[in-house]
């Protein structure tokens, strides 16, 4: 059942390519640079009406919520909220009817989640399920429903449901900008394109975790780890520090590169493993310059980076790197190396990775 793989988390993360594709499959239009309507859960009229969209999840799915924050301004211009489902419904939230509210969760069972859209339908917003499993409560309960093709997921930590929820937002993205006028056919074919090819580059970085490894072995003993990332890749750097945390047991804080100096820097010694998520992207020049911070700090950094750069070559102790693509698709990559990390350092440790203590895949208690 585990198909050859020591654990399901790693069977599931070399999944990725096939059902991020599945994911893709029948839903996106490479030839007029669009996204097919019957399938995204958002009539072409809501999406014209909507002046918010409202992002609510739990965990790995909220991570995902915030690369979807970003593509669906960036690409659609409504302005986006991302919040905790745990936390919106003890703050007395405001809704509004012309709200697009996005419950994302890979169970479609999450207690809080389900708390969160009820509070949201109360007030009349309109509500989107991105979820994974068919028929389950969210969607049930939600307006709209736009499925991730992940199949079964039975590790603890999410893997392959994240990317699926990735491509899912880059698609519903475009879609609402193809509807809002905000995009044009040239980009958005070109967007398209970069994620239909996502799952082959996806194949490369996933056979080639040899090296992976050998970064995970000097990080098995570290007690603290810190992840940085701007833009896209700071979500990254959150989803790379909760795999880390969760199955190894090792603190690990994300952090918004930028935020770095406002705090975290206090925390960097030569003790201190630095994953620093620096592709060749619009934010690498104030990326490598957070990372030379750390450096001169001596923390030990570890790049995720774009195959070829000299520049991180010279400034990083150890590197994993990465097919260039556009900037809008690079989280499906980014994310790889640091699920592997996580999958590594907890197997080194000879902790149970598809049962991490205290856990449970799906949480059913507010
Ligand atoms: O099923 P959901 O996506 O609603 O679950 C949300 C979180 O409980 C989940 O992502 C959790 O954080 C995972 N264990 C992360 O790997």
């Amino acid at each position: 059942e585990r198909g050859g793989y020591k654990h399901f988390m790693l069977k599931e993360i070399h999944e990725q390519p096939d059902v991020v594709e599945a994911t893709l499959r029948g839903r996106v239009d490479l030839v007029n640079g669009d996204v097919h309507a019957t399938e995204i859960g958002v009539s072409p009229e809501l999406a014209r009406e909507i002046r918010r969209v409202y992002i609510t999840a739990c965990g790995t799915s909220h991570h995902a919520g915030i690369a979807g924050r970003y593509w669906i301004e960036q690409l659609a211009r409504v302005p986006t909220v991302v919040e905790l489902a745990s936390e919106v419904r003890y703050r007395d939230p405001i809704f509004y009817p012309d709200d697009l509210v996005i419950a994302i969760s890979q169970s479609g069972e999450t207690a809080d989640t389900i708390a969160a859209l009820k509070a949201a339908k109360a007030q009349g917003a309109k509500v989107l399920a991105l979820c994974n499993v068919v028929d389950s409560a969210i969607p049930r309960a939600s307006d709209g429903a736009l499925y991730t093709h992940a199949g079964p997921e039975i590790g603890v930590a999410s893997t392959k449901c994240f990317t699926t929820q990735l491509a899912a937002l880059l698609m519903l993205a475009v879609y609402l900008g193809r509807r809002r006028g905000t995009l044009d056919e040239g980009r958005a074919r070109e967007t398209l394109q970069a994620l239909w090819e996502i799952p082959n580059q996806m194949r490369d970085v996933l056979g080639d975790a040899d090296y992976v490894h050998a970064i995970a072995k000097k990080m098995t003993h570290a007690k603290d780890v810190l992840f940085l990332g701007r833009g896209l890749g700071f979500p990254i750097a959150l989803e790379g520090a909760l795999k880390l945390k969760e199955i190894s047991y090792a603190h690990a804080e994300g952090y918004a590169a930028g935020e770095m100096k406002h705090g975290p820097i206090a925390l960097i010694d030569e003790t201190l493993p630095v994953v620093v998520i620096c592709p060749r992207d619009a934010h690498f020049d104030k990326t490598v310059s957070n990372l030379e911070e750390v450096r001169a700090r001596e923390g030990q950094v570890i790049a995720i980076a774009t195959k070829g750069d000299e520049q991180i070559l010279e400034k990083s102790q150890y590197q994993v790197w990465l097919p260039k693509v556009r900037d809008e698709v690079l989280p499906l990559l980014t994310v790889l190396p640091l699920q592997l990390i996580a999958y590594y350092v907890a197997h080194l440790k000879g902790n149970d990775v598809d049962q991490p203590r205290n856990l449970a895949k799906t949480v059913t208690v507010e």
